[in-house]
């Protein structure tokens, strides 16, 4: 790779730094399979089709938390402006299209934006029309699994001294309440390594994040259970995806989609149930389900504002502010850091 400093500022360019392993994801796959509760990460979902999946997801009237945090944004976006200090290096977790960073640019004003997801390369692509909207931002994608540890990479850390922002601020911007697909103890070390990264930065940095609150059953079930079966296919599609990765032969029609909100834990918890007694097989392995056995595949916390704000607190963040829309089911937090 040409050194990322050497090449003028505009051009979007990727450091790749995840590099798949599978070997080591089929020893996780079978791993997890043949535990006796059966799970699979939820970071599976994410072929091609779950993330097309994923985005009609995001559309559906019951899956309420994209739309409501887009109108957070657009309500409350002076009111953040004149917290998030202009002039910051924004580095988005999980960036994907990069599009709801890129709404803010005008109003946030960010020297630099850097986007984080497991490919640098389809991150340049979503880069290419940024780049020719906003000609003055320097631009630089990393591909990084960050849920196994966020840290800027030493050639991003060059890249930043090269345009002379090695001092700026930094916004850690993560939206969308992914931080709820982690388990607690997960979700602080996540926040403890995005204030390390903040702090890395200038004065005034700060965490930008999504958070999904806990609400009535009624309202959250229905958001992991629609009634045209996106989210059914969405869990199922998981299956088509293991087949692939460790050549196994479940038959997607042979389980069903299984969601419901877990009080105690504060989470929704989805599933995957077998129909009827049946035999999976993998090169070297396999396992027996019994009728109603379930396949655990995500955990999505709901968060009251108080616990979120001791969280960060705990990652060492300074007292935050958040804002929320009319039904107080989203919330953004601003955690100076
Ligand atoms: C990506 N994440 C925030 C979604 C959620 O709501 O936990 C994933 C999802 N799973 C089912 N529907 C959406």
């Amino acid at each position: 790779m040409a050194d990322p400093s050497s090449v003028p500022s505009t051009v979007p360019q990727g450091i790749q730094i995840h590099q798949a392993d599978p070997q080591r994801q089929r020893a996780e796959l079978a791993a997890g399979l043949l535990a006796p509760q059966a799970s699979v990460s939820p970071k599976f979902f994410y072929d091609r089709l779950g993330s097309h999946l994923f985005d009609a997801i995001t559309e559906l009237p019951e899956y309420y938390p994209t739309r409501t945090e887009a109108a957070i944004f657009r309500d409350a976006l002076s009111d953040m402006a004149a917290r998030v200090p202009a002039g910051a290096v924004w580095i988005d977790l999980g960036a994907g299209s990069c599009a709801k960073a890129a709404s803010l640019f005008r109003a946030m004003r960010p020297a630099a934006y850097v986007p984080v997801d497991i490919s640098a390369a389809y991150l340049t692509q979503a880069l290419a029309p940024l780049r020719r909207e906003h000609p003055g931002l320097p631009m630089l994608g990393i591909g990084l699994d960050f849920s196994g540890g966020l840290a800027l990479p030493a050639d991003a850390v060059r890249w930043l001294a090269a345009q002379r922002l090695q001092a700026a601020p930094r916004c850690v911007f993560y939206p969308g309440s992914s931080i709820g697909n982690f388990a607690p103890e997960e979700a602080l070390r996540l926040l403890r390594e995005s204030h390390a990264v903040c702090r890395e930065g200038g004065a005034g940095s700060g965490l930008l994040i999504g958070v999904d609150r806990v609400k009535a059953r009624e309202v959250l079930e229905p958001a992991y259970d629609d009634a045209l079966g996106v989210t059914a296919a969405f869990n199922r599609n998981l299956l088509l995806h293991v087949n692939r990765q460790l050549g196994s032969d479940f038959q997607p029609a042979a389980w069903d989609h299984v969601a419901f909100f877990h009080a105690r834990e504060s989470r929704i918890e989805m599933h995957l149930a077998a129909r009827q007694p049946q035999t999976v097989s993998w090169p070297g392995g396999g396992r027996t389900f019994a009728a109603g056995e379930r396949i655990h595949t995500e955990n999505s916390y709901k968060w009251e504002p108080q616990a979120f704000a001791d969280l960060l607190q705990q990652a060492g963040f300074c007292m935050p502010v958040h804002w929320t829309d009319a039904r107080g089911w989203f919330s953004v937090f601003w955690a100076p850091a």
